[in-house]
């Protein structure tokens, strides 16, 4: 038997492709296995994932029917042990009504003092394109009733009412949990920037909300009372700071129609994306700034009059 050139050639030629190809073939076996067993090993997993992202990470934890989007806006500085319990059991409350919703801890990192309603105008802009509606949500406060309802607020819709807080009782008091709506807290130039300091804010904000004629809601079908339709984690030795310098009492009993939305000074220092329990949340770290020819009482160390004190 003579094999011609040709004959040779076309053999080889064809081997080659049939082990190179057994070799892919087996090579993608493989490499499938792998992949496959990676995503099906029953590693350990961390209770608490703590992971550092350069921007926020929106969750939107479950795709619920509603069109809406909640961002519970919760101010915050310095109390850990009241977030640990307050973000599982919100993120829990919430998915029982079917809420979509991402919480944002806006974190103030500034040595002023404390600015609840600067953070959360930070908060309202940080979280703009993504929801359509927030939650004014002090974290130390957790609502039992499961008829307190999150849904979407038409008018602003006050959850921590005073004939239900544990602790506030007058008629004008919206703070605690407050609902709004998106184009409404825009509407009224969201809160005023001028309170540094425990208190007040609120009230101010209770007065805008008149001025643009919304009608405050409050929840109206809750057979519980003021001691049990919240739990009150506030713990008993936290101080709050009360003191008032420079001439911030009589500036902040005032209605202000000169700082707001448009004009809350801030810098984001970072987004962190972490998991207490079963819920998702967002820190925000803020540094808040401070304009001492408008609110020297940020900071009342350099107040030389001393009238801390009155
Ligand atoms: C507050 O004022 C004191 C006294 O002047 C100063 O030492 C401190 O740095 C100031 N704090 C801030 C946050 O500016
Ligand atoms: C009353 O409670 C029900 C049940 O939780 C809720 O769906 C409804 O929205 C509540 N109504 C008002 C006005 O809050
Ligand atoms: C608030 O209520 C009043 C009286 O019921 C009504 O005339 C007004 O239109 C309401 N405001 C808004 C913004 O819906
Ligand atoms: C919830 O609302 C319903 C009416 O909508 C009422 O019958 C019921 O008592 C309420 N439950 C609580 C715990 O407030
Ligand atoms: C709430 O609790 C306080 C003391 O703990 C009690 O004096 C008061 O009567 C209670 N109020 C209601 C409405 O149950």
């Amino acid at each position: 038997m003579v094999l011609t050139k040709q004959k040779v050639f076309r053999f080889t030629f064809t081997h080659f492709f049939a082990i190179l190809s057994s070799v892919m073939f087996i090579v993608t076996v493989i490499l499938t296995f792998k992949l496959l067993t990676n995503d099906h090993c029953n590693c350990p997993r961390k209770e608490t994932v703590i992971q550092y992202v350069a921007k926020p990470k929106h969750y939107i934890n479950k795709g619920y029917e509603s069109n809406h989007r909640l961002a519970v806006l919760v101010p915050y500085r310095n109390r850990f042990e009241e977030l640990m319990e307050f973000a599982p059991y919100v993120h829990d409350f919430l998915n029982e009504q079917k809420i979509n919703h991402d919480i944002f801890i806006l974190n103030q990192v500034d040595n002023y003092r404390f600015n609840r309603a600067s953070l959360i105008n930070v908060g309202y802009l940080e979280t703009k394109s993504n929801y359509d509606y927030i939650a004014m949500h002090d974290v130390d406060l957790l609502p039992l009733n499961k008829n307190l309802s999150y849904t979407y607020p038409y008018q602003p819709f006050h959850i921590a009412a005073p004939h239900l807080h544990p602790r506030y009782h007058y008629n004008k008091f919206i703070g605690g949990i407050l609902l709004i709506n998106r184009g409404h807290f825009g509407l009224v130039n969201g809160l005023s920037n001028k309170y540094w300091g425990w208190g007040l804010e609120d009230d101010e904000f209770y007065v805008r909300l008149k001025d643009a004629n919304l009608n405050i809601t409050r929840p109206d079908n809750i057979s519980t009372g003021m001691n049990d339709t919240f739990k009150h984690i506030h713990s008993k030795d936290r101080k709050r700071d009360t003191v008032k310098c420079f001439n911030q009492r009589e500036v902040t009993r005032r209605r202000d129609r000169q700082t707001g939305l448009h004009d809350v000074n801030y810098k984001i220092l970072s987004y962190k994306s972490m998991t207490i329990g079963s819920a998702p949340l967002t820190v925000i770290n803020i540094q808040l700034i401070c304009d001492r020819s408008i609110t020297p009482w940020c900071n009342c160390s350099e107040d030389k009059t001393d009238k801390r004190k009155s």
